[in-house]
């Protein structure tokens, strides 16, 4: 493969603390990348760098890690742009069109769904996500999970077992008897496949004794956990999932005090999703709040055909800094370094020797514009682990 610098940078974010810039970000100017064998070789000032094989000219565009889009539901049949047109005029949403995408999910074959999951894992790429996350959740049989997370299994490492999405139409009446099937022989058919499990813990979904009991035997069976929770309103998730050492909680839109205590003294991420929040038309959820409370936030699409159909992270970083009251810097690094730590990944989401070379190269000379020029293509190039994916 040879080496390659990334120079000509006009400002750098390495999600390295220690540079003194005063942010998250780890701020750097003069710098230069050298990356070999799909790694970050070497970091520091332009005028020092190694020779290398190639070059990449950042223009004096900023760089910064790729996006790391810690929650997506990627593998779906159909769209739900009428459901999405009711909600504009008035309509609220209440997850029950979760069960419209189940049933043309089942009715897919196995080439349709791959061809939309590569799709928007294409389209994420483009727009600087290189490392995306995706769930199972539209199945909800044993072999339908199962299918799903071989499905994304081959486009991500990280794939969650999302059995407990909804309890499904042949199941009404019987949560019971659901649980005990995502428990039994639908989690054995999904581990296989899978490096989480998630909970849809919310009114209408699954309750804490549900949640808990299907969260515990997917632990015991070697998944990571984290959490749909407090999403539609307040409820048991978020205390749960920090009880039971969740990765991560997502959603996070309707906190307590309680909630954000038990987040500020956990290991456990809090997700926020705002592009949810966009397209229900429902009340951000309150971002400051938790990074004042020392709460470590992350920024992901939540990229679903219902509640959220964007694969775009720059977009989440707008929202977030105009809705949510994060600085950029701070969006920034939730939306990188932060979705990393949601997915416990300390590989991606930095820029430092050893880690991934995913960078993106902006069309804008720092961060702050990603929020500053809302929906404008500024990802002008991607490289990921170490190759460059696209120019413009
Ligand atoms: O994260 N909340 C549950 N699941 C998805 C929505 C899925 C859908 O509406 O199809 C979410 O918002
Ligand atoms: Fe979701």
């Amino acid at each position: 493969m040879g080496s390659l610098l990334v120079d000509d940078i006009g400002e750098l974010v390495t999600n390295v603390a220690g540079t003194g810039d005063g942010s998250p970000l780890g701020l750097r100017r003069d710098a230069a990348v050298l990356i070999e064998d799909g790694r970050v070789a070497w970091v520091g000032p332009a005028r020092y760098a190694p020779a290398a094989d190639r070059r990449v000219d950042a223009r004096g565009g900023a760089v910064l890690p790729g996006f790391v889009d810690s929650h997506a539901h990627l593998v779906f049949a159909g769209d739900r742009a009428a459901e999405f047109a009711a909600r504009m005029a008035g309509e609220p949403y209440t997850g029950g069109g979760i069960r419209t995408t189940v049933g043309a999910t089942r009715a897919a074959s196995d080439g349709q769904l791959r061809a939309t999951v590569r799709r928007l894992v294409g389209e994420a790429l483009r727009q600087g996500t290189t490392t995306i996350e995706t769930k199972s959740g539209y199945g909800l049989t044993v072999a339908e999970e199962a299918r799903s997370l071989r499905i994304a299994a081959e486009v991500t490492a990280e794939t969650t077992f999302l059995g407990a999405h909804v309890v499904p139409a042949e199941y009404a009446g019987r949560p019971d008897d659901y649980v005990g099937l995502v428990c039994g022989p639908m989690l054995a058919a999904a581990a296989p496949y899978a490096r989480w499990v998630d909970v849809f813990c919310e009114r209408g979904a699954f309750d804490a004794d549900h949640a808990r009991a299907i969260l515990t035997v997917g632990q015991a069976a070697g998944l990571g956990v984290r959490l749909h929770a407090n999403q539609l309103g307040p409820g048991p998730g978020v205390q749960l999932g920090v009880e039971l050492g969740a990765a991560s909680v997502d959603h996070c839109t309707h906190l307590s005090d309680a909630d954000v205590d038990a987040l500020a003294g956990s290991a456990t991420v809090a997700t926020l999703l705002p592009g949810a929040e966009f397209s229900t038309r429902s009340p951000y959820p309150d971002a400051r709040r938790l990074l004042d409370a020392g709460v470590t936030v992350a920024l992901a699409t939540d990229c679903n055909p219902g509640s959220s159909y964007t694969s775009s992270m720059p977009f989440c970083v707008a929202l977030a800094v105009r809705e949510m009251r994060m600085t950029p810097a701070e969006a920034v690094w939730a939306a990188t370094a932060g979705g990393a730590r949601a997915l416990r990944r300390d590989d991606v989401g930095v820029l430092r020797p050893g880690a991934r070379a995913d960078l993106i190269v902006l069309d804008a000379p720092s961060h702050l514009h990603l929020a500053y020029r809302p929906g404008v293509p500024l990802i002008r190039q991607v490289l990921h682990n170490g190759v460059p994916q696209c120019r413009s």
